[in-house]
């Protein structure tokens, strides 16, 4: 199956072609011949003309490269090696929304064929690919063989999953915003159904991955390490998150207990701060579901996820108590927050906690102005219903950046005081800046 893909008899399709999916496209494109697809065909569009609409990859990304983006699924009928990658959200009780992946998978299934490959990248709980993805998959696939009985009917047969087909499990480790570790410069964890699956799919990864390829010992193992590693790090951020809240209280500085602390050789180096995105704040819940599922209540993962998803009120009610304290009446203030996306040095602005911050302040009946130079006014206000400033003005009462972008790295203390209005507040969310810069100013951080 390899080789056939090495000379192009046979095409790999990506289905879900966002932050994760377009970038894998696209680099198996430099080697072998590929499908995209995407059902939103207006980003198909833009795809098709060289353009990233998750705005993580230049133009020259799509040179050099053999692709078809379709939105068209009997493309799919093409392609032998299938990969899927599309989103895996939660819903509003925390719940984990599969309809993009099982939706998926029955398109998948329409077309899929004997001798076919099909591995999910999705982030998902240990057991999903088998229980719930594969036999929905399955279950379209009424049509894909047919055979004639012995009175000359014909009879349709579901595909068999492991036999007619293989499939497998290989999680996506990219860190949007990284230009270091980048998709061919991380290890690849791959599993399958059977030894010739994991063998198969991981030579095919292995034509692109530099880094190398782990292979797990099952689907349930590398479904498991993936929703894991990014619960140890929301753990480790929500400990950070109460040792601020903490240390906060008994005035003193958590950054420079961090530092201290940090000269020990085994002290982790994790730090406080807004817990946002479609990954860290949401891959939790997915293992949380799984394991309520069984019976069994996890303690320490939900109180990390509860204790992170406080911090924007946290900020807010600091912010609301340092204005008071300085004779302010917060509704009187007008507070510039500098950063809207969830993360540094990206665009996307989904599940961000920033948004939640400016809420809180709203509530307090505080004026707030959000800027962010990477993040688009449209989105903001179609996702949140929250107008950004086309320009910054003057006279502000507070500051709060949130997002430690890279063009914020080098604004000094006399940017700040143009800013600001006399005996103002900075809050410096990711301790982006040296604390001594900012004398003249009443400076706090988590
Ligand atoms: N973004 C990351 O940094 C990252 C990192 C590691 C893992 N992941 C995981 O990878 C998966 C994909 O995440 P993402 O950030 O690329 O999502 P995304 O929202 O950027 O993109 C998903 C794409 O899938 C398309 N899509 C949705 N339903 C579809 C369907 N039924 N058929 C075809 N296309 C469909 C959407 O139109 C969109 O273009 C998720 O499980 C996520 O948890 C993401």
């Amino acid at each position: 199956m390899y080789q056939d893909l090495l000379n192009k008899d046979k095409k790999i399709s990506v289905i879900g072609l966002g932050y994760v999916g377009l970038p894998i496209a696209l680099e198996f494109a430099k080697h072998f011949s590929v499908i995209g697809f995407d059902i939103n065909d207006a980003r198909v569009q833009m795809m098709k003309e060289g353009v990233d609409p998750s705005k993580e990859l230049d133009s020259t990304a799509f040179e050099n490269v053999d692709i078809s983006f379709t939105s068209n699924s009997e493309d799919l009928a093409d392609a032998h090696f299938h990969i899927i990658a599309v989103p895996t959200d939660i819903n509003e009780h925390k719940v984990p929304n599969l309809s993009p992946l099982l939706s998926a998978s029955k398109t998948l299934g329409k077309y899929i064929k004997e001798g076919d490959y099909v591995v999910y990248e999705s982030t998902v709980y240990p057991g999903c690919t088998s229980e719930d993805c594969v036999p929905t998959l399955v279950g379209a696939t009424q049509d894909r063989r047919l055979s004639v009985t012995t009175n000359g009917d014909i009879q349709k047969q579901l595909l068999n999953p492991g036999i007619d087909f293989k499939y497998g499990y290989s999680p996506e480790r990219i860190n949007p915003g990284d230009k270091e570790h980048t998709l061919t410069k991380i290890l690849k964890i791959v599993s399958g159904n059977d030894q010739e699956a994991v063998d198969e799919i991981s030579k095919v990864y292995g034509h692109i991955i530099t880094a190398g390829i782990y292979k797990a010992p099952s689907i349930e193992v590398a479904e498991a390490a993936k929703v894991i590693e990014n619960t140890q790090r929301d753990i480790n951020i929500a400990l950070m998150n109460e040792l601020a809240m903490i240390f906060d209280k008994m005035n003193i500085d958590t950054s420079e207990v961090l530092k201290a602390a940090g000269t020990k050789w085994n002290f982790l180096k994790f730090y406080p701060g807004l817990v946002g995105g479609h990954c860290i704040g949401i891959d939790p819940y997915y293992l949380t579901h799984k394991a309520q599922k069984m019976g069994y209540s996890p303690q320490i993962i939900l109180s990390g996820r509860r204790i992170n998803d406080g911090m924007s009120a946290f900020v807010a009610k600091k912010m609301v108590q340092k204005l008071i304290q300085k004779g302010k009446n917060p509704q009187d203030c007008k507070v510039l927050i500098m950063g809207m996306t969830f993360k540094e040095n990206v665009s996307d602005i989904r599940n961000s906690k920033v948004a939640d911050v400016v809420r809180e302040l709203k509530d307090y009946s505080i004026n707030v102005h959000i800027t962010d130079p990477r993040a688009s006014a449209t989105e903001v206000e179609h996702e949140y219903n929250l107008s950004m400033i086309e320009e910054v003005s003057d006279s502000y009462d507070a500051v709060i950046v949130a997002v430690a972008h890279e063009e914020y790295k080098n604004l000094d203390s006399s940017y700040y005081t143009k800013l600001m209005n006399e005996d103002a507040i900075l809050f410096d969310l990711k301790g982006m800046y040296p604390k001594e810069l900012f004398d003249n100013l009443d400076y706090w951080r988590l």
